[in-house]
């Protein structure tokens, strides 16, 4: 440290300039240092199991908290029940006005907080205080806003002009992590509460004080007891909150693990769930980029809150040829970051949130020189004690190396080169994640073709780590499912009024499960022989619809399908996993071509489909009416026709749109498909039914691997005729017949498919819930409940288009 103001002044070296904490330390000794549960409005006293929060910069004990019991979550649970129905009954402005004292709270204690999550997180003052609280005060801002607009509820649903017909799910249980502790607060806590949710929230064991203070907050500005509770505890208390059977939504931020655990936890149950998890995001640099703008993105892209970030740009991909200059750069750059108390305002960065965290992050950076890496750390001077790591480059990694597959979560940038941007793309989706990615080149061009082919998320062209309220965030494949912020982020916490809206939906409608039984034709010859007679006399064997072939059951058998009257109508090809495999394999090799497809493009097969449909309408009126009776074969039909028109016009208006986040930039939230789609339709309305899931998934540019009901199930030999002649290419849609139960298990447990619907009964919906972690595909079911398919306003619609695609938000700079 130089001493004279002259050395000073040619050195322009920092001297400390630490944030003053009294203001917090009284906060926290008024509170005596010990914290119990924020429960229907009361502090309970802390009980007599408790965990300590430290500051992990100095180790000091800050509070010791009450780790919350099954009892006590209960209690939370029951609050939230008891305070919903008057939080409905405001009307959009009264709930608009409590978020809104919520954001002017946050700006007038704006201080207090940054200094408090600081002491707890040990994240640099500067972050804090520039980067999240402002973060959350826009938050609560913007749904301020949401709440506003959605106006009354009545029993059609929110009467606002945005979210009309949509009502709240209901009681809302929450589970954050510690890398944001206030910020992933308000990020659940303000849609929830806007949408007329009720919540309990339980922050992180390691950085559960901000959420605390949230909680005086929202006593001092009046929000009725028992819309927002807060308790306190580890993992044991997040498992009580996330398997309490009183809440109808849960959502999770934190590691893809937990996420794993907690969605198997809520199968059984009716529980909408939203995961944000991990991630490994590309951060890749094109060698037109400027390497100084993309060095000082990086700082902000894995430095940045000590790299415990979920969309940290971890994985550098560089274009060969300016590798080497661009490491010197990192290099020169990492020499003069500042390591430091986390409280001086001139510290890059702090202390890693815990002694666990730590561990985790030098065995990463030794497995990563063992694995072959080259392990780089500037000479930074360093302070003595507290859990600080330097910040490390790993060069020469390998991209099947554990560096650059797992989430390393600290300091740590894993860096690999490319030559080509086919070969950066193909680097880029080289994980099972799928968060973010950043984009660095000055050619325009290059930037946007290579965002549209991550697989991520967000993706920020020539900029990183940028956040806004009004722009969605969430992940593709195993960063989880749901978004926050934004339009989508509101759907979260909703649900449309027709399918039973909060504490009303207590009685889902069973379906029945009409599977095929147990008689099943043998495959030997004599019985073939048999079965061929009996088709010809009946219909012709049904075969399954596989790549735009008709393929014989990989079982050889079939199953026979009663009518209304019990007599046999036809036979369906009972399909086994082989037949599943296929399928999916021929899905997924069509999934590339059919999603860029223009929309145009896609809405003109639509359109021939609904053509060739009609030239069949005798035959199929004939067949359903076997199942149906004729009136309804008729107008199920026709409504079948019209669904199909419905979607091919829907194809080419079912858009995006262009955020405006405050700052000199655009985010264009891009709807794509989500990939390959699994179908378990159900058979109320055999032919109308299947459509109306099919339908929105290939307008979308997905392709399908649908289970039909048993009774569509027969009608496979004349749907394959229609697709055929519609120019659908082969593999976009494919029909798997047999028992849905079993096929759909290994549909949801397929690491190639990327979503699955259930449509049919309860057991289904439980099923492919459980059996989908694998890949954490995801899922949407109809909860067992009846969905009238003749009704357009419960049958069709953005509701589907919804679920058949996922946003994806590209941040683009302008100006200079
Ligand atoms: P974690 O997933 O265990 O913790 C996140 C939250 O989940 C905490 O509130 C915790 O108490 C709670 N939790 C833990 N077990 C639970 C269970 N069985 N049921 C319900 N809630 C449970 O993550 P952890 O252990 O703190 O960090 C491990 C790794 O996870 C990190 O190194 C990082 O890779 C990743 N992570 C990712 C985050 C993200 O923002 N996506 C945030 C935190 C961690
Ligand atoms: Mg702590």
């Amino acid at each position: 440290m130089p001493s004279s103001i002259m050395e000073k002044f040619e050195s322009m070296a920092y001297g400390p300039a630490p944030e003053d904490a009294t203001e917090v330390l009284r906060w926290l000794d008024a509170h005596n240092r010990r914290f119990g549960h924020f429960i229907n409005g009361n502090w309970n006293a802390p009980s007599s199991t408790t965990f300590e929060t430290r500051n992990p910069a100095t180790g000091e004990l800050l509070a010791t908290v009450a780790q919350g019991s099954a009892t006590d979550v209960g209690a939370a649970v029951a609050a939230a029940q008891a305070a919903l129905p008057a939080w409905q009954a405001l009307t959009g402005h009264q709930r608009a006005r409590y978020l809104y004292a919520f954001a002017r709270q946050v700006q007038k204690h704006a201080r207090k907080l940054a200094v408090l999550e600081t002491l707890d997180n040990g994240k640099p003052i500067r972050e804090s205080r520039d980067i999240d609280i402002p973060l959350v005060a826009r938050h609560f801002y913007y749904h301020a806003g949401w709440a506003q607009l959605l106006g009354p509820l009545d029993e059609t649903g929110f009467t606002g002009e945005d979210f009309r017909g949509y009502t709240p799910v209901g009681v809302v249980g929450q589970i954050i992590p510690w890398n944001f502790p206030l910020l992933m607060f308000a990020w659940k806590v303000a849609p929830a509460l806007a949408a007329g949710c009720t919540v309990v929230i339980k922050p992180a064991e390691y950085t559960p004080l901000t959420a605390l203070l949230m909680a005086e907050i929202a006593d001092e500005i009046g929000l009725p007891t028992g819309v927002l509770n807060v308790i306190n505890g580890k993992g044991e208390t997040g498992a009580a909150l996330a398997s309490h059977p009183g809440l109808n939504k849960v959502a999770f931020t934190g590691s893809t693990e937990v996420g794993r655990l907690i969605r198997k936890e809520t199968a059984s149950s009716a529980k909408k769930l939203s995961l944000e998890l991990g991630g490994k995001s590309p951060y890749i640099v094109f060698d037109d980029a400027d390497l100084d703008s993309a060095v000082e993105g990086l700082v902000d892209g894995i430095w940045f809150n000590q790299g415990q970030v979920c969309c940290a740009g971890s994985r550098l991909l560089v274009q060969e040829r300016v590798a080497e200059k661009l490491y010197d750069k990192i290099r020169a750059r990492m020499s003069v970051l500042r390591v430091g108390s986390p409280l001086d305002k001139a510290i890059d960065i702090g202390a890693i949130a815990d002694r666990v965290q730590y561990d985790r992050i030098e065995q990463y950076i030794q497995t990563g020189i063992q694995e072959g890496a080259t392990c780089w750390q500037p000479e930074l001077p360093m302070p003595e004690r507290g859990l600080f790591l330097r910040p490390t480059l790993l060069t020469g990694v390998a991209p099947a190396s554990t560096v650059a597959q797992e989430e390393i979560f600290g300091p740590v940038l894993a860096a690999m080169t490319f030559r080509t941007p086919a070969e950066a793309v193909e680097l880029a989706n080289n994980t099972s994640y799928g968060l973010a990615a950043c984009i660095w080149s000055e050619n325009i061009n290059v930037a946007l073709d290579v965002a549209a082919q991550v697989k991520a998320g967000v993706v920020w062209v020539n900029a990183t780590n940028l956040f806004d309220a009004a722009c969605g965030f969430g992940g593709y494949r195993e960063s989880g499912y749901g978004r926050e912020g934004g339009k989508e982020g509101m759907y979260e916490y909703l649900q449309p009024a027709w399918l039973g809206g909060a504490g009303q939906d207590g009685e889902p409608v069973a379906l029945p499960e009409p599977g095929p039984g147990s008689e099943f034709a043998a495959p030997d010859a004599a019985q073939a022989l048999r079965h061929d007679l009996l088709d010809a006399a009946i219909d012709r064997t049904v075969k399954h619809y596989i790549g735009g072939k008709q393929v014989r059951p990989d079982s050889g058998y079939s199953f026979p399908v009663a009518g209304a009257d019990g007599r046999l109508v036809g036979h369906a090809p009972l399909g086994n996993r082989k037949d599943i495999r296929n399928a999916v394999e021929a899905a997924r090799g069509a999934a590339a071509k059919w999603a860029r497809q223009t929309a145009h493009g896609r809405a003109q097969v639509l359109y021939y489909l609904a053509e060739n449909l009609v030239q069949r309408r005798e035959e199929i009126v004939r067949k359903l009416a076997a199942f149906v009776g004729e009136s309804q074969a008729a107008v199920e039909f026709d409504t079948a026709v019209e669904r199909t028109f419905s979607y091919a016009a829907w194809t080419d208006k079912f858009e995006g749109s262009v955020h405006n986040p405050p700052m000199r930039m655009v985010a264009m939230a891009m709807h794509e498909a989500i990939g390959t789609v699994a179908v378990l339709a159900g058979d109320e309305a055999p032919l109308l039914g299947l459509f109306s899931l099919l339908l929105p998934a290939v307008a979308m540019g997905n392709t399908v691997v649908a289970v039909p009901g048993e009774r569509a199930a027969t009608l496979i030999g004349e749907l394959y005729q229609v697709f055929d002649t519609s120019d659908l290419p082969g593999g976009v849609v494919n029909l798997v017949a047999g028992k849905p139960m079993e096929l759909g298990k290994t549909l949801a447990e397929h690491d190639d498919v990327d979503a699955i619907w259930s449509f049919r009964d309860l057991s289904a919906s439980a099923m492919v819930k459980a059996a989908s972690i694998g890949n954490l595909k995801q899922v949407w079911t109809n909860e067992g409940r009846a969905v009238d398919w003749f009704d357009p306003a419960q049958g069709e619609g953005r509701w589907y288009l919804r679920h058949a695609t996922q946003v994806k938000n590209i941040w683009v700079p302008y100006g200079e």
